[in-house]
């Protein structure tokens, strides 16, 4: 099949952009723009007509009426709306199903999600080949900017031409290698632009990735593979962060010596410094002690050099699943959330659009690493859909020193930038002068995303990193929602610092009583749950839809809950107010509390752990391990350090215990479990209100727990 039958549906794919008018921000929260602002009654709030004329979406959202008009047709008319949607995208075949779901598990049915369920389309071809067939001078465009973790270390920048031929020609290395539609092919890189080629490539052909954070363990590396039935293994030899070199290749050595991964058949290693002459230090220490297993693992610059560069996108099914991706749950092991092809390319395509406002010619940056969710729908896929030019930063935001963000935005004059409160607080408790020395005059817009962002931090943010002119987009969405969900856009309303505003088109908060699971009318704060599904969502956990529905669709039937807090204001912003379940957010990653007790349990030491998070002003959320230990072993520095040791190597480096408590108890029902309302109360700390004791087993441990608590002290 050629690619040239592709039909292109879009009314306004080349579109004449508008130049954006700058404006002010006000930061006010008493400003009251909607006479009845509250998010159900937007729908009904505008008349349509006189704003937008329904045929097409707008290349630009302008103003509050604007999205409002939009907002209720997406609501009222969810097909409608999405069919749009879909127009700008290139179809194999144009879906004339264009919403099929079932949130209600109690139905016959059961919870069951299919957008354009007929629709054929190729994601790969989609970011790339459509752009240079529409428009040729395109292929010279340059797609991705590599940023190196040196900053003087010299790099190309890749256009979408060239980023396309080396797709097509790793597709085709993955095809010699049996790699066909449908297998899974995990992926553990670095923040390279071999990252987005290999990610591509497996779209391409159908194949469906799965990116295992570069910070992950060998333990938990063999985990995801398994859990995904992997046979080929994507890598690197090694990767550098911070001026520190990780031997990537060996950590995938190490998990797949474990029994669990002895189905992999496959590993492709490309080259971190291929091709480049000029190296500081060119790791060839690390290079010596590299293992190599013949007829397993292939260098992937030889393989290229095997295969042409002709390769036909695969046409897949709007509900073929594009992706994997592993995320901590507040029990038990990772989820394998699911998305697939047509819906999710749709839903990140148009809120990439509308939430940065991306204008052709603009220089964008995102510092999420690939191997997170905000990699993938915001780095590699909503971008490139868009024609975009991208920054891929491999480092760190303190190397070489604490201007480096700063400075990568003068030296590419990036537009719009996309970063996590936790880089913004770490970098803003230094000197301003690190910042206000570089020039940003580049930067229109800045996001934010992965934890409530302090009206603090927001602040310094807006004022000294924007100089008080560009936007604050705080997105608020998760790895099962595939892309933005609460976001402003930039220019059409006022921003309140702290606050993600309104839903994205097609996004129906409603927010519940946590305790008599009754639905609550905002203004109020509850557990915040969505009303319908949009295309952009996960369809199931790898192989186990039953703990899909149970942990998003049980707790509140018929709503999918995100498991967050969150307060609706009078004037209808949003304001995210953290986790409500066992999840731990610091630093922007996600950290499953069951994870961490399953990895200090393991310690021999160890009869039970509980862990619990508590509010950090840095880092979001601190990490508190209640520890209990066997027999006649004697709490000790030593053993602390260990735990903790044992933690990082178990999980991963970035996951890190900030309080080993041990204790001779923990706070327990009669039958047995853990009160972790009352540990979450000891270290936040909040003991003036524990609630009912009087069911614990032995209720004098929570004195014990308080007197002996450092956060209590
Ligand atoms: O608690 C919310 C927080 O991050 C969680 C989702 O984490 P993850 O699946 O790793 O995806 C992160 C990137 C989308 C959410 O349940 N979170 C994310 N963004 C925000 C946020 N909390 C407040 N404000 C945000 N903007």
């Amino acid at each position: 099949a050629s690619s040239s039958t592709l039909v292109k549906n879009s009314t306004n794919h080349n579109a004449i952009h508008q130049p954006v008018t700058q404006r002010s921000i006000l930061l006010s929260s008493t400003n009251n723009y909607l006479s009845n602002p509250l998010v159900t009654r937007l729908c009904r709030a505008t008349s349509t007509h006189s704003i937008w004329n329904e045929t097409a979406l707008p290349d630009k959202i302008k103003t509050l009426d604007e999205y409002k008009a939009i907002y209720a047709l997406s609501i009222k008319d969810p097909n409608r709306f999405w069919k749009m949607a879909a127009e700008c995208l290139d179809w194999y075949q144009f879906p004339t199903k264009i919403k099929n779901t079932e949130f209600d598990y109690r139905t016959s049915r059961g919870v069951d999600i299919k957008w354009y369920e007929d629709g054929i389309i190729n994601v790969c071809y989609n970011c790339l080949d459509r752009h240079i067939h529409h428009d040729h001078s395109i292929a010279q465009q340059v797609a991705l900017i590599f940023e190196p973790d040196t900053p003087t270390e010299s790099r190309h920048h890749i256009t979408y031409a060239e980023l396309l031929r080396d797709v097509k020609k790793f597709a085709n290395v993955l095809k010699k290698h049996g790699v066909k539609k449908g297998d899974r092919v995990t992926l553990y890189m670095p923040m390279v632009i071999e990252a987005c080629v290999a990610m591509l490539a497996c779209a391409r052909i159908g194949a469906v990735h799965s990116v295992i954070f570069g910070g992950f363990s060998p333990n938990n590396i063999a985990e995801r593979i398994s859990g995904c039935d992997s046979t080929v293994i994507i890598t690197t030899d090694f990767g550098v962060r911070g001026g520190k070199s990780s031997p990537l290749k060996t950590k995938i050595d190490q998990a797949l010596a474990l029994k669990q991964c002895s189905n992999v058949k496959t590993v492709l290693v490309f080259e971190r410094n291929h091709g480049m002459t000029e190296l500081k230090d060119d790791c060839s220490h690390l290079r010596k002690t590299l293992e190599w297993t013949d007829g397993r693992d292939f260098w992937v610059h030889k393989e290229m050099e095997t295969v042409n560069d002709k390769c036909e996108p695969e046409r897949m099914n709007a509900e073929d699943p594009l992706f994997i991706l592993y995320t901590s749950g507040s029990t038990g092991t990772p989820k394998g959330i699911v998305h697939t092809t047509g819906g999710y390319l749709t839903y990140t395509s148009l809120t990439f659009k509308y939430s940065f406002d991306y204008n052709p010619g603009d220089v964008y940056m995102c510092t999420a690493d690939i191997g997170w969710i905000t990699g993938h729908s915001y780095v590699v896929y909503g971008p490139l859909a868009n024609r975009a030019t991208t920054v891929i930063f491999e480092g760190i935001p303190t190397y070489p020193d604490v201007s480096r963000y700063w400075n990568i935005i003068d030296k590419h004059e990036v537009n719009i930038f996309y970063t996590a409160p936790t880089a913004i607080r770490s970098l803003m408790q230094h000197d301003d002068a690190y910042v206000t020395k570089t020039n940003r005059q580049s930067l229109r817009i800045l996001g934010s995303v992965g934890e409530p962002i302090n009206p603090e931090a927001w602040k310094w943010y807006h004022s000294v990193v924007g100089d008080n002119r560009c936007p604050i987009i705080d997105t608020w969405w998760q790895t099962e929602t595939g892309g933005i969900m609460i976001s402003p856009i930039p220019n059409a309303w006022e921003l309140e610092p702290g606050s993600a505003t309104f839903p994205f088109f097609g996004i129906q908060t409603q927010l519940f009583d946590q305790t008599t699971k009754k639905p609550l009318k905002p203004p109020n704060h509850g557990e915040l749950c969505i009303a319908d599904s949009w295309p952009g969502q996960a369809r199931s956990l790898y192989r186990n839809h039953e703990r899909f529905v149970d942990v998003y669709f049980k707790t509140y039937p018929g709503y999918y809950f995100t498991g967050d807090g969150c307060e609706i204001k009078p004037n209808g912003y949003h304001w995210i107010t953290g986790r409500v379940d066992d999840v731990l957010v610091i630093s922007g990653h996600n950290i499953g509390t069951a994870e961490v007790e399953a990895a200090l349990e393991e310690h021999t030491s160890v009869t039970e752990a509980a862990v619990v998070g508590y509010p950090d002003p840095k880092k979001n959320q601190g990490m508190y391990c209640f520890v209990t230990l066997k027999g006649n072993v004697k709490p000790s520095e030593e053993l602390r350090k260990e735990l903790i040791r044992s933690v990082r190597d178990s999980i991963g480096a970035h996951v890190y215990p900030d309080v080993i408590h041990f204790t001779s108890n923990l706070p327990k029902t009669r039958s047995g479990k853990i009160m972790r309302r009352i540990l979450r109360k000891i270290v936040e700390p909040d003991t003036s209100n524990l609630g009912d004791t009087s069911t614990l087993n032995d209720p004098t441990i929570v004195e014990e727990l308080i007197k002996n608590s450092p956060r209590t002290k």
